[in-house]
């Protein structure tokens, strides 16, 4: 038996027990008329959530899916993508895009740092024929948001490309107004910010997408958007879905509305500020140095000089029962992440801290844990 832990890393995040629950129900057939109920009901939670009127459709494949089943739609062979590559999860969606044929343009910025409207209007300028725009809007190995997301997506419309955003570490922990902002492709997955178990991918496409599907032949056959919006439209899917996983995601969804969207999103910033604050209270060091671009779901710290990051965790893991996560790829090591995601509150926040403290003081730092708790008070107040 695996002893229920906090898990405080950026995905799979913690369930709540109506979610986990909602599994244990008896298998439907996929063709029949009680998965087509279940399909519309996510279907209007998920235009909730995607901010939307537009198809979202839910894909039985991890994030990754998604990712990739905006690249193959989308990339054609020698076309130009611009990519602002400010992290690992970025990186991966340029290679995805080579993979295919086509041509990522990669916008170098500084791992901490955020793409902005002004340095992609100048990437714009530098390099013409741009078919599409790819930005990971929460870039959760540097734990930086791209807030400018708005204008950039402005931008590129009245240019002619094609914006896809990948809003898996984020999308309903920070706002991301999808048909207001005229963002054409976003996708996000059930494991992060909607406490649902790990296994579901959701991609929601706008018309002038869906008009450029229309010219071209797929190349991939799971993820071939023309064929999926077909049988969407009888809702169903093309491939047998992962029933558990879709009743779970209903009740994730239900979870959501009963808050409200508005609700959730201010409960994760105001987490995120939290659990800054008491970072600082701590004295370390956030690697994000621009605090407009800091996630408000994926914390990543510093660790400092004298401490040793896997003892660090573990001492929270084993004494507290509190997970958090190792830097990642070039971070890893020189940084731990936490995730403050889906269900967290105040008493995830007062456990996580107070394990932090502790792990940080048996390693001979000194840290007031007092003071990270007030400190997290004063913003929850
Ligand atoms: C921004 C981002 N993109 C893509 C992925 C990959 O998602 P998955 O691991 O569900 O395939 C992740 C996972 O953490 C992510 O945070």
């Amino acid at each position: 038996m695996i002893e229920q832990q906090l898990l405080m890393i950026p995905g799979p995040t913690n369930i709540p027990w109506k979610v986990l629950q909602a599994m244990a129900k008896p298998i439907i057939n996929h063709r029949g008329d009680e998965f087509h109920r279940l399909y519309d009901e996510i279907q209007e939670g998920l235009k909730y959530i995607f901010r939307t009127k537009n198809d979202v459709l839910p894909l039985t494949a991890s994030g990754t899916g998604a990712a990739e089943c905006a690249v193959y739609n989308f990339v054609n062979e020698d076309s130009k993508v611009l990519i602002p590559v400010n992290g690992e999860f970025a990186e991966r969606l340029a290679v995805s895009v080579e993979r295919v044929g086509g041509k990522p343009i990669r916008m170098g910025i500084p791992y901490g740092e955020a793409p902005t409207v002004e340095n992609v209007k100048a990437a714009l300028e530098l390099e013409r024929d741009i078919d599409s725009f790819f930005l990971v809007h929460n870039e959760t190995s540097t734990g930086v948001t791209a807030r400018d997301l708005k204008e950039i997506a402005g931008l590129c419309r009245k240019k002619g490309i094609l914006v896809v955003v990948d809003a898996i570490s984020d999308l309903c922990g920070e706002d991301i107004e999808n048909d207001e902002w005229g963002v054409n492709v976003c996708f996000t997955a059930s494991q992060k910010c909607l406490a649902a178990p790990p296994g579901l991918s959701l991609i929601s496409i706008d018309e002038d997408a869906w008009k450029r599907i229309a010219k071209r032949k797929s190349r991939t056959f799971y993820f071939d958007l023309a064929r999926i919006r077909g049988y969407h439209e009888r809702r169903e899917t093309p491939y047998t879905p992962s029933v558990p996983l879709f009743y779970a995601l209903d009740e994730a969804l239900k979870i959501v509305r009963e808050e409200s969207y508005e609700q959730r999103i201010e409960r994760h910033k105001i987490c995120g500020q939290a659990l800054y604050s008491a970072i600082d209270a701590f004295g370390l060091k956030v690697f994000p140095k621009d605090v407009r671009y800091r996630s408000n779901t994926v914390l990543v710290i510093r660790v400092p000089g004298e401490i040793d990051n896997d003892r660090l965790r573990r001492t929270m893991r084993e004494r507290h029962g509190v997970v958090v996560a190792d830097g990642m790829g070039k971070l890893k090591g020189e940084t731990f992440r936490i995730g403050s995601m889906g269900t967290v509150s105040r008493r995830e926040l007062i456990l996580t801290v107070s394990a932090l403290g502790y792990a940080l003081g048996q390693q001979g730092l000194r840290t007031n844990v007092g003071s990270a708790l007030i400190a997290i008070e004063s913003v929850l107040h």
